[in-house]
């Protein structure tokens, strides 16, 4: 089984009666559901090696150099913004409780309180400090200091898809029972169109598994909802998916649409969840045009000692005079012949209640899709 990112699979959690009594006690700040689950996803591994929020060092080499302090490969910031009252607070303190409405979810050891610039936070994580950028306007809304410390889970933040909820630690033995010795991982954060479908089946036809992974949390307007990309991958499963070298599971956490940092970050975690391989097609999580359509492939190449193959593959898209999908690199035949996966096209077709062609989309798919009353993020 491949390495955890760092070498070891971080654990923090304690469930006892006894830790939880004493996260009510404590003085307290309050974070949102991604937060939550962010949480989550340090103190059971998918972030590993962080045990934290990242104190001052980590977070300023992560932004100048793309590494943590101890020169691991890191490219997303993992901080807690606080205003000048909870600093007033947290100096006070050694040790506070994060609370979700009324529920604790974990307890900090405060660390380290510092200021940041989000000018230069946006410039090196996203590449620009545009407000039109979804991640940049975000990042604008953030408190000006930020806190660093330890964290150690109380509770579990709420799922909506606990069927599909798994932690490495859970992955690492799935793999295992199913016998895989070399399993690829696919992010999304979409409804899967056919060309979703041949970067996946074209990347499984090399390895044992494949491990299909779309992230669930806070995204843009416009995006799939995500009750959406759970039925319409549920249907895509069903029917046109091997039983015994495809699953599904969930990854709670925001997107940050960040490409090629991002796409550094995702492959890290797929690394947590015991993936070998990872898929990196065309723009990926990007937004717009900010970045280029291979810059997120390219940044690869600064990170050799990352510990986990990247798979990257040109565009495909359908060819009219090959009767398949394909992309540039096996079609001999012009941009006339070509039918692109146009996200945009295929959205104005389901928002028009219009299913789009068999070559874009499944049918079993679309109908899934345009059962719900309005299938994007408002
Ligand atoms: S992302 O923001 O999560 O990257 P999306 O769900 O659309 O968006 O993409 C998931 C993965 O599939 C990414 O690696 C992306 O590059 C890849 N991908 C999407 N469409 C295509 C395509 N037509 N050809 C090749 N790769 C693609």
């Amino acid at each position: 089984m491949i390495a955890p990112h760092g070498g070891k699979l971080v654990e923090r959690l304690d469930f006892s009666d006894r830790a939880r009594e004493e996260a009510m006690e404590l003085p307290r700040l309050s974070i949102t559901l991604d937060e939550a689950r962010d949480l989550g996803n340090i103190a059971h591994g998918v972030f590993s090696p962080l045990e934290g929020y990242m104190a001052r060092e980590d977070f300023e080499d992560v932004l100048e150099e793309g590494r943590l302090a101890n020169d691991l490969p890191w490219t997303i910031p993992i901080v807690k913004d606080v205003d000048e009252k909870d600093v007033e607070m947290l100096l006070r303190e050694d040790e506070v409780s994060l609370f979700y409405g009324d529920m604790p979810i974990a307890t900090l050891k405060v660390e380290e309180i510092y200021p940041y610039d989000r000018k230069e936070y946006a410039q090196r994580v996203f590449g620009t400090t545009s407000i039109e950028h979804p991640g940049v306007a975000n990042l604008m809304n953030k408190k000006e200091h930020l806190v660093g410390g330890k964290i150690t889970l109380v509770n579990d933040a709420p799922t909506d898809f606990p069927q599909y909820k798994l932690w490495p630690k859970e992955t690492r033995v799935l793999f295992k029972e199913k016998g895989w010795k070399s399993v690829v991982g696919f992010q999304t954060r979409n409804a899967p169109h056919i060309g979703h479908e041949y970067v996946q089946k074209t990347a499984l036809t090399f390895v044992d598994g494949l491990f299909i992974n779309p992230l669930i949390g806070k995204k843009k307007r416009g995006d799939f909802k995500d009750e959406v990309i759970i039925a319409a991958y549920e249907t895509l499963f069903k029917h046109y998916y091997p039983k015994n070298s495809a699953t599904l599971g969930i990854l709670e956490t925001e997107m940050r649409y960040a490409g090629p940092r991002e796409a550094i970050f995702h492959a890290i975690m797929r690394k947590n969840f015991g993936c070998t391989h990872f898929i990196v097609g065309r723009d990926h999580a990007g937004v717009g045009n900010f970045y280029g359509p291979y810059e997120a492939q390219e940044i690869f190449y600064d990170y050799p000692d990352l510990g986990i193959t990247p798979l990257f593959f040109r565009s495909f898209f359908y060819c009219k005079k090959c009767g398949t999908v394909v992309n540039e690199k096996i079609c001999p035949h012009g941009p006339e012949y070509h039918v692109n996966f146009s996200g945009t096209k295929i959205r104005e077709m389901l928002i028009k209640g219009e299913k789009p062609p068999e070559i874009m989309m499944r049918p079993e798919v679309a109908e899934v899709i345009l059962q719900f009353e309005n299938p994007f993020v408002e």
